[in-house]
């Protein structure tokens, strides 16, 4: 096993769980040390206790996107526990087919949280690690965008095209820094909240109707990705999303 991210901190919102789990398995997999920061606590506490090995350094942290102090607090954590921090992982974000339906189906409070959640987290949460990031003579941020951003018709593909916008807009403000900033859009992928949400049903017709390649997404798909656009392989791409989707959404 190749250690290509040995002596590098990353801190994975929404690390608890599905897609930032399985990366930060594959991180700690390759040397680095990951702080699991979710409002799950609990979760992220089990998760890192799980990953935490001779091998791989694991921390679980309190942490809600949308909720500045509670960003400034983790963040703070992960430096004093891990040394500083080199890849921001925004993965946190509400995706569920609630959030899939028109503006029209949601309270303005719903639409707000979406939002503070999936686009307001992100700025704050890259904002508070730029300069861990400065620091230590650069990094990368990597932001979880979607199929979704490239048919932006309802309030979570909004969010998600939103997603794609920052990670332009901040790939251009951090570069002084040394900071790449990419982001990844995936297709349906089988994580524990997808599964219990959708039925096999929708998930063939996903496949059937949508994508080229005719199988399901697998985490190892979208997490091998992740860790191409954090590695030095892709040390001359910034401002990408680069969509991992089977051919899905080829027309936006
Ligand atoms: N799984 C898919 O099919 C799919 C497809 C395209 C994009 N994505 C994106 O990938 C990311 C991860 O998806 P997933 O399926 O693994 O999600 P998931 O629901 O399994 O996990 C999300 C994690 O984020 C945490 N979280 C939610 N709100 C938070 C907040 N305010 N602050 C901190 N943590 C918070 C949750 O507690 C949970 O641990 C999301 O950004 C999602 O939009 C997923």
């Amino acid at each position: 096993m190749s250690r290509r991210f040995a002596g590098k901190v990353a801190f994975i919102t929404g690390g608890a769980t599905g897609i930032g789990r399985a990366f930060a398995q594959a991180l700690g997999n390759e040397g680095a040390a990951v702080a699991l920061a979710d409002v799950d606590w609990e979760g992220a506490n089990q998760a890192a206790a799980e990953l935490d090995g001779p091998t791989t350094r694991a921390i679980g942290l309190p942490c809600d996107v949308a909720d500045n102090r509670s960003v400034q607090r983790a963040v703070a954590d992960a430096v004093t526990e891990l040394g500083g921090i080199d890849l921001l992982i925004n993965n946190a974000a509400r995706h569920l087919k609630k959030f899939n339906r028109g503006f029209s189906s949601l309270t303005p409070e719903e639409i707000r949280d979406l939002f503070d959640v999936n686009v307001i987290g992100i700025v704050t949460c890259s904002l508070a690690c730029r300069s861990s990031m400065r620091e230590r003579g650069g990094g990368v941020i990597l932001n979880m965008a979607s199929s979704a951003a490239f048919m932006p018709t309802t309030p979570y593909g909004v969010s998600k095209l939103a997603v794609r916008g920052l990670t332009v807009a901040l790939a251009n403000e951090f570069a002084a820094d040394g900071i790449r900033v990419n982001a990844v859009a995936p297709t349906l992928t089988p994580t524990e909240s997808v599964l219990a949400e959708f039925s096999e049903q929708e998930f063939e017709s996903s496949i059937k109707n949508r994508q080229l390649i005719q199988r399901r997404a697998a985490l190892d798909d979208v997490t091998n990705t992740m860790l191409f656009l954090c590695s030095e392989d892709a040390a001359f791409i910034t401002g990408e999303t680069i969509r991992v989707t089977g051919g899905a959404a080829l027309s936006v």
